[in-house]
């Protein structure tokens, strides 16, 4: 078990109609002009926007709205937001949305709140000495951004898709309503199951410390995103349901499920960060369709992990070898991903990639996370080619 720090600053005001208390939650942070940030419109559509402008136009707050954050948020739209910040003296951000609205947020907060190239931070060159105060309304689980101190942008030349993590970053509240995500597609309800379960299995799939407490806080947030999923996939309107897998999102990414251990090992992210700069694919379709490639490559050298999780996760039965046990395990968590209609691998993710394209995106990820990384195996660029291929 290793030493830990647990640091969740962000003040969640969870339930049915909470968004009707963003003006007195700014007021609580001291925002006097804010900016509010959006996507790329299904916010305009359901009318959230217009009920968060009325009420802060009822409580004489003032603000100026950016919208256009796509999945996979650029760099260009980030410059346009920090120049409209300063411009306006905006000193509150709202994001209104999901992962990418809150990533571009963020970004934008460094922006302001330090001097030079944004980019830089996502590039590794500086560290940030502080953001814009930020409070978010979601309206979609997935990323657990609405907790996290991460933020993943895409610069548009050379399509370089990078995180960068800071406490600085962590949003001040975060009003979770879970009415706000039934408008999802399916296919983003399912892609958000998955990449919360994800953030669990990278901090799961370590070989470096683990606490009792930690893995059944991780393995019961597992199954119950598992469960819940299969109940959106059939009943999208189930409010206990959504409200199950949105709590799970934020657990999931807060870093509650990693305490105690070595951080975790997070290639499938990195893996997946690629996929998402080149073919701008969905996160959590990315992440289910590179998955079982890496845990085949990985699971002899982290076996202890994969047979408690087959055991105690996928509910396959403690009979034969380790190995075995392990490969059902994983062959269950693939038959779950299918079960939501996720794909399994690249053909089913839509993308054809060529010989080449391989090669640069492992050699793209091999420069991002400086060579190797990796916990449950540490991976080098010919080992991320190799999955990648695997992934065909
Ligand atoms: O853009 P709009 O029009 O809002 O539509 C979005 C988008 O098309 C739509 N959507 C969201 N809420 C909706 C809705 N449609 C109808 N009704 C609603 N209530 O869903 C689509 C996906 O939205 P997006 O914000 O892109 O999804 P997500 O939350 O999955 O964010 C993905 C981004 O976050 C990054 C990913 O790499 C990706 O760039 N990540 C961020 C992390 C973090 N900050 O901690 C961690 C993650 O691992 C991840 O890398
Ligand atoms: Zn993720």
């Amino acid at each position: 078990m290793f030493d830990f720090k647990y640091f969740t600053p962000t003040k969640v005001i969870f339930g049915k109609n909470t968004e009707s208390r963003v003006a007195e939650l700014i007021n609580e942070f001291g925002g006097t002009k804010v900016l509010i940030h959006y996507g790329g419109g299904s916010v305009v559509r359901s009318g959230l926007l217009k009920r968060v402008t009325d009420t802060l136009d009822a409580a004489g707050i003032n603000y100026v709205t950016l919208g256009g954050a796509v999945p996979n948020p650029h760099l260009g739209l980030v410059y346009e937001g920090i120049e409209l910040c300063k411009k306006e003296n905006v000193d509150f951000l709202l994001a209104v949305g999901g992962g990418s609205a809150i990533d571009s947020a963020k970004a934008i907060g460094y922006g302001v709140a330090n001097e030079g190239d944004v980019w830089d931070y996502y590039d590794y060159k500086r560290t940030v000495t502080g953001c814009l105060p930020l409070g978010v309304i979601l309206t979609i689980a997935a990323t657990g951004s609405e907790m996290s101190d991460s933020s993943v942008i895409t610069k548009e030349e050379g399509l370089v898709k990078r995180g960068y993590s800071s406490d600085f970053g962590r949003p001040k509240f975060a009003i979770m309503n879970p009415e706000l995500t039934m408008t999802l597609p399916d296919y983003q309800t399912a892609c958000g199951c998955t990449d919360i379960m994800m953030h669990t299995m990278e901090r799961y799939f370590t070989n470096g410390g683990n606490m009792e407490i930690t893995d059944a806080l991780a393995e019961g947030l597992l199954r119950t995103v598992k469960r819940n999923a299969v109940i959106l996939r059939d009943d999208p309107k189930n409010y206990d349901a959504r409200a199950e897998v949105m709590w799970a999102g934020s657990l999931a990414h807060n870093g509650l499920t990693g305490c105690g251990n070595d951080g975790g090992d997070w290639m499938t992210h990195k893996l997946e960060h690629e996929l998402g700069g080149l073919y701008d694919v969905a996160h959590g379709a990315g992440l289910a369709a590179i998955w079982g490639s890496w845990a085949r490559y990985v699971y002899k050298n982290c076996l202890p992990r994969f047979k408690k999780f087959a055991i105690n996760v996928m509910d396959v039965e403690a009979k034969g070898t380790d190995e075995e046990i392990a490969l059902k395990g994983i062959e269950a968590m693939e038959d779950f991903y299918r079960s939501i209609n996720m794909p399994t691998n690249l053909r089913e993710l839509g993308v054809k990639a060529t010989e080449e394209d391989l090669v640069t995106m492992a050699h793209k990820c091999a420069v991002g996370v400086g060579g190797e990384m990796g916990s449950a195996r540490l991976l080098r660029e010919e080992d991320m080619l190799e999955i990648f291929k695997m992934s065909m």
